[in-house]
């Protein structure tokens, strides 16, 4: 590629080594042979690199060197790609191979790749021969702006990342940017978020150049020759090497000032205290530079809870990662899918931050921001572990905090979410350019921002100034284009409402003439449609593309208001009206609004969209001859130079409560009596009455609350002005009591608009004040609260508060916990981000209420199960399928009651079954039916196993029923024959009324309510004698114990020296069932290779029904633990590789009929494996790898990725990997992979004969054959008793 770049040469440690340029590769070989002369150059690089760059340095090094009189040697190494070559191993064997070809103390290393190259080779030059000169030659980008700079140079060993090493410093590092032209765009991107770190604590102008240009840098990444794999970077090239070259000078700056890492130095670690504790848990599905940037955010936040640093600057840092497409949680869906949603125990974190080298002592060491480029110290802080605790965990919990009486605070809460989405919306629709000052940065801003630069409405800088960070609104007059993109709008209500009505202002472009604005899930459920009709009837082109009603919308570019005469029912959303208001000065004519339906709701919201749309030079006149109608005239928006955004009285609502529940006393310094917002009046309005005591000027309140405990109640007020302020207030008339004869609650009505927020919030608030022992009930349009006498009342949520995802809800109840005596635990805190992100933090710093992070030890599991304990079980299935006896047998197995629901029927109605039908006809019966199945899920809700009627799943409401059931984890199993028994069996039957339909007909439409109605499946084979049913209870008992969760069977085989399982490879099984007591003495396990049985017709693998019979036959002749297995073909078997469907019906019918273990291939896809973990309650899952080819090397790196893919999310329970010995040695490594890899229950063998040897030193199920078998199931297969004899020769 031709370059523009000069070549520039940075200095560190007082020399000139750095150089950065493009194409250096020519002068860069003329440098090493002249500057640094030697007659041996080595070479290392990797597999990936060696074949794109290899061939051009040794032909160019080739060329330069022909002319000496002495050309020097190019030795060149290769090496696997990846972390595990940054072993041990790969350095011995090169140090091996470098001895052999005689290099020695004079030679010359060049590390040519990325981190890992560098790395390692950098270790090797540093102990080779007691050190030789090297250089460094990086090719990915965290290598030019990191490792390679500074001199660390380590390897990996088992115990952890980068233990071993040495300073070392490289004569040279060339950083040529050409490298990155092959680079795959995630390396990219990785190397980006350590660009990203440097500047945000070091330099802001820096900063803002990644800021302004994510969309150059992108593009040119996602540019990428499809044929060659090359990516066009000549768009970037001066930046790309701007950026490069101020990214390593800090670096090399910091390295020069502190060599050693004595304390500068570690500020260079900004988000890698918390990053790399990810990083040991996520590696290496999730990349280095990926995993700093969850820390740098974790980091950042920490800062913040520590009062140190603003929302905004954390929100700015947050902004630019994603912006670069870099995970700012684990939480993000690229992280969980590629890790399989692994947990990051916060306990986890810690451990792995506890062994951090920067640590002094027990503290741990963090780098803390006071600004973005601004550090709060020049070296890592010492943090103390609650604090990191807090900023690590999901939930938190409240503490009973001792509050200075007369403490007197101020705290100025974040913008106003109204003003801010106004003032965003206006100052771009204006055609001059604005300062807007205390924005509000939440996800709403975002959204309308984000959407804004979508449609080219406006462009927006942000300017760090003194009090915080001000964006610069530069409008464009209301001209918006459309956009081919849909535009997201999450659950952000205003921007959704706000801009159904702007676009469409839209005009069409060359690729896009309508806008889609869709959103999240719950967004997509929330109302619109008053708004939609009173646009479409004002001549704009909108239509609904999923639910009528509500978002997505799809709106024709070009189709503009017409003005005139709109009507608009107002009575569920102000947002409506403000919407319409905001666009109309843009419509063809002068709109008259007229607000139809009765009193438009939350009016001073109204009010405010028209005071602001005057303050950027729009004035709207209220009709004087019709209620509720505004004239609005056309015109322009033209905003001030500089608009100031209100603080949100909403969020000033909690300090201002919390002054009045505590008896302390807060001042919010921006809002007062002047205020446009609604909310404002909550002090006067309802903490005046409460009992407080109000000082209020134009633009600011202090409340004082009385002694804690003495709030009085309101009675009944009407807080259809404040609606957002109702949660706070009903936290506070929770513990507002009057002494009278009779106590008197508190009324907050004139709030339906409530029920129909983040979540119901009426309804929400009931809920969770009735935890705290608080009674509240619902009205029409509002809520009752009784509070209690005294708030020593007040009880401790027993499992903590719910959040609902709703920032008022969350806060609230911070309040309420305050004063409760004993901690209280709030679950999800962060959905508090939504408005005021520092709420704990102020909360912390400024209130010093005690807080301490929280985990639950479910969540961290994700979805766990809990043994069934007694808990009662429903059996259903087919009239005559077994469910009396094999309830029965259930009953007693588990020490149960059996209670069959036919006679309990007949009893409670005093009436036969049969006569029941005859005069209540089917539909009557099906009705008491109902009756009974509810009646005894609530009286008996342990202790009983209830046999349901066959026809129960007939109806929808107990079908709902019997799934609720399983849903909170009970147990409903579907007992089941074979349908021609069953019906043999009927038509013996003539005590019960017969089917009205064809009885076949029946079980058909029924089958699949059954499978769904039911979370387990028992098939009752025919049991011709006793024999037989004694067989099958003794089996049932092992089955039940699976499915409640007491089994321990998997304990049991762990703690044997050695166990063994035996594979049943044939078609039928029925086959084996004669030699099944000598075939499995001595197995632990026996294996159904359920791809080997015979396959439906016409299909290659075996049907669902055939499986479930298979298994039934089996388990009536044994007892044995099962395995159940489908190999694919890659792996050995038969099943077709991508019949995922079928294979996860499979799956799913083996958890359902309680196996004991189920053999997962690792190699199936993500989705596949995490439906399979989802279900398997008690199920042990073994995950399995075989590689056939005998290419794959147990010290090798396929291997290694194999085991760390099987391991991923923590979902196995034993690991199976099956390789192919071609030498003897191949067993030694082996057990040399067996004796690293100790995370889980590894089952290791090699096949093949020569790899015999391993299923001798095997320990846990290793796969036997028997000689009554007709075929091994895998070559080199051999017998328990042979593999006992050898193992008493070897002396094991
Ligand atoms: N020494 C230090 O100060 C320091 C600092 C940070 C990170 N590190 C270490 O760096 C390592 C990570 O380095 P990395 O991110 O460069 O990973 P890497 O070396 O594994 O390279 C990433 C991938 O990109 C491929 N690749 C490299 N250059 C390429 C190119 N030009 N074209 C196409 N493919 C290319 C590699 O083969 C590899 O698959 C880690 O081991 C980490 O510990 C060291
Ligand atoms: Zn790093």
């Amino acid at each position: 590629m031709t370059t523009h770049v000069e070549t520039t040469r940075v200095s560190i440690l007082g020399k000139d080594s750095i150089v950065v340029g493009y194409g250096l590769i020519e002068s860069m070989i003329k440098e090493i042979v002249s500057g640094i002369p030697s007659s041996t150059y080595i070479l290392i690089t990797d597999t990936n690199i060696a074949p794109i760059h290899l061939p051009v340095f040794q032909k160019t090094f080739k060329e330069i060197t022909l002319s000496l009189e002495n050309p020097p040697r190019l030795l060149c190494q290769t090496v696997a790609p990846g972390e595990h070559s940054k072993s041990r191993k790969t350095k011995a064997s090169i140090e091996d191979w470098m001895l052999q070809n005689r290099c020695t103390r004079d030679s010359v290393l060049i590390a040519v790749g990325g981190g890992v190259i560098g790395d390692m080779a950098g270790f090797i030059a540093a102990t080779f021969m007691r050190g030789i000169k090297f250089v460094q030659v990086p090719t990915t980008l965290l290598a030019m702006v990191d490792s390679s700079i500074g001199g660390k140079t380590a390897i990996d060993v088992p115990l952890g990342k980068n233990l071993i090493g040495a300073f070392w410093q490289p004569q040279r590092i060339f950083v040529d940017l050409a490298f990155l032209e092959t680079l795959p765009e995630r390396e990219f991107i990785n190397g980006m978020a350590e660009i990203i770190k440097t500047a945000a604590f070091w330099d802001e102008n820096e900063f803002k150049r990644l800021e302004d240009n994510v969309d150059e840098f992108l593009t040119a990444f996602r540019n990428r020759n499809a044929e060659t794999g090359i990516v066009d970077l000549s768009l970037i090239q001066t930046m790309l090497h701007a950026l490069v070259v101020g990214s390593i000078k800090v670096k090399a700056h910091v390295v020069s000032a502190d060599e050693r890492e004595g304390g500068l130095r570690n500020i260079l670690n900004f988000g890698h205290t918390i990053g790399h504790a990810y990083e040991a848990i996520l590696t290496p599905q999730i990349l280095h530079g990926e995993c700093v940037a969850i820390g740098m955010i974790k980091e950042a936040e920490l800062s913040r809870y520590l009062g140190l640093l603003s929302d905004s600057a954390v929100a700015r840092l947050s902004k630019i990662l994603t912006a670069y497409g870099l995970p700012v949680s684990v939480n993000d869906p690229v992280v969980r899918q590629r890790t399989n949603s692994r947990a990051t125990p916060v306990d986890q974190l810690m451990r792995a931050m506890a062994i951090d080298k920067k640590n002094a002592g027990a503290q741990k060491k963090v780098v803390l921001l006071t600004g973005i480029g601004k550090i709060y110290e020049p070296k890592a802080t010492g943090v103390a572990d609650d604090a990191i605790r807090v900023v690590l965990s999901r939930d938190i919990i409240i503490k009973l905090t001792a509050l200075e009486r007369y403490a007197k605070i101020e705290v100025t809460p974040p913008g106003s979410k109204s003003i801010t989405n106004r003032a965003l919306l206006l100052a771009a629709l204006s055609n001059t350019t604005t300062k807007l000052h205390n924005l509000l940065r939440s996800d709403d801003t975002e959204h309308m921002m984000n959407a804004i630069t979508q449609l080219s409405g406006a462009e927006f800088t942000w300017i760090t100034g003194e009090a915080g960070d001000i964006l610069e609104v530069k409008g464009k007059g209301g001209q918006l284009v459309a956009s081919s993109d849909d535009i997201y709008l999450g659950n952000s209500g205003t921007s959704a409402r706000f801009l159904a009505a702007v676009v469409t202002l839209a005009e069409p472009c060359e690729n896009a003439d309508t806008v889609v604005l869709t959103g999240n899930k719950r967004m997509k459920e929330r109302p619109i449609a008053p708004l939609v009709n009173a646009l479409r009837e004002n001549g704009s082109g909108i239509e609904y593309l999923e639910s009528v009603g509500c978002l997505p919308l799809r709106v024709t570019a070009g189709m503009h208001l017409s003005g005139g005469r709109v009507e608009l029912a107002a009575s569920i959303s102000s947002q409506y009206v403000s919407a319409l208001l905001m666009a109309a000065p843009y419509a063809e004519d002068p709109t008259v609004l007229a607000l139809v339906g009765g009193k438009p709701i939350s009016q001073s919201y109204i009010d405010m969209t028209i005071a602001m749309m005057a303050s950027f030079g729009v004035h709207v006149k209220k009709s004087t001859t019709e209620e509720n109608t505004y004239e609005i005239p056309k015109g322009v928006y033209s905003a001030p130079p500089a608009y100031y955004v209100e603080s949100d009285a909403s969020s000033a609502t909690y300090p201002l409560a919390f002054a009045a529940i505590t008896g302390t006393t807060c001042v919010v310094p921006n809002i007062g009596s002047s205020s446009l917002q609604g909310d404002a009046k909550f002090a006067v309005d309802v903490l005046l009455p409460m009992g407080c005591e109000v000082v209020q000027t134009a633009t600011s309140t202090t409340v004082t609350g009385p002694a804690p405990g003495s709030l009085r109640p309101l009675k009944r007020v009407d807080m259809e002005p404040m609606t957002d302020a109702f949660l706070t207030a009903s936290v506070l008339a929770a513990v507002a009591h009057e002494n009278s004869e009779k106590p008197i609650p508190t009324q907050i009505v004139g709030i339906a608009n409530q029920r129909v927020k983040e979540c119901d919030r009426i309804a929400a608030m009931v809920k969770e004040l009735g935890k705290f022992g608080v009674f509240a009930c619902e009205l029409p349009d509002g809520i009752e609260i009784h509070g209690v006498e005294s708030i020593r009342d007040l009880t401790v949520p027993k499992d903590g508060v719910h959040s609902y995802d709703d920032h008022r809800v969350a806060m609230s109840f911070s309040l309420l916990s305050v004063v409760t005596e004993g901690p209280v635990l709030i679950k999800d805190r962060r959905c508090v981000e939504k408005t005021w992100p520092g709420f704990w933090d102020v909360l912390n710093a400024k209130f010093k209420v005690a807080l301490e992070g929280f985990e639950d030890a479910n969540d961290v599991i994700g979805k766990k199960f809990v043994p069934n304990n007694g808990r009662s079980i429903f059996i259903i299935g087919m009239r005559g399928a077994g469910k009396t006896s094999c309830g029965g047998w259930i009953a007693d197995s588990l020490g149960m009651k059996f209670q069959d629901l036919d006679p309990y029927m007949e009893e409670k109605f005093g009436r036969t079954i049969p006569q029941i039908v005859r005069e209540d006809k089917w539909e009557g019966f099906r009705k008491l039916e109902l009756v009974v199945l509810k009646e005894v899920m609530e009286k008996y809700p342990s202790g009983y196993v209830f046999a349901c009627g066959g026809g129960v799943v007939e109806s929808l409401e107990a079908r709902n029923l019997l799934q609720a059931y399983i849903e909170s984890a009970g147990i409903v199993i579907h007992v089941h024959r074979d349908v021609k028994l069953i019906m043999e069996y009927l038509s013996v039957d003539v005590t019960r009324p017969s089917y009205v339909d064809d009885m076949f007909a029946v079980w058909q439409r029924r089958e699949q309510w059954f499978a769904d109605c039911s979370n387990f499946f028992i098939y009752n084979s025919d049991l011709s004698d006793e024999k037989d049913v004694a067989h099958f209870k003794l089996t049932l008992r092992g089955v039940l114990e699976t499915m409640i969760g007491v089994s321990k069977v998997h304990e049991k085989i762990l703690a044997k020296p050695r166990s063994f399982f035996l594979s049943l490879t044939y078609p039928d099984v029925q086959d084996a069932m004669p030699d099944i007591e000598e075939l499995t003495a001595g197995s632990d396990v026996l294996e159904l290779r359920v791809d080997l049985l015979q396959p439906a017709p016409h299909e290659q693998s075996p049907s669902l029904a055939y499986v479930q019979e298979q298994i039934g036959i089996i388990r009536k002749y044994t007892a044995i633990p099962l395995l159940f297995t489908i190999r694919t073909v890659t792996q050995g078997g038969k099943f077709p590789d991508h019949d995922y469907a079928k294979a996860l019906d499979l799956y799913m019918l083996a958890l359902k009929l309680g196996i004991e273990y189920v053999d997962v291939e690792v190699s199936w896809p993500n989705w596949m494996i995490q439906k399979i973990i989802d279900a398997r309650r008690f199920t042990k899952l073994i995950a399995s790898n075989h590689d056939f080819s005998g290419k794959w090397k147990w010290d090798g790196p396929e291997w290694q990725a194999k085991y760390e893919e099987a391991i991923t999310g923590e979902w196995a329970d034993i690991i199976k990997f099956v390789g192919f010995a071609t030498s003897r040695m191949d067993n030694i490594y082996l057990e040399e992979f067996r004796d690293l890899h100790k995370t889980k229950p590894f089952l290791g063998i090699n096949m093949g004969k020569t790899g015999q040897l391993s299923r001798v030193l095997n320990k846990i199920l290793t796969p036997v054959t028997h000689p009554l078998l007709p075929v091994k199931a895998a070559p080199g297969q051999i017998s328990a008793e042979e593999i006992l004899a050898a193992a008493e020769l070897i002396g094991e």
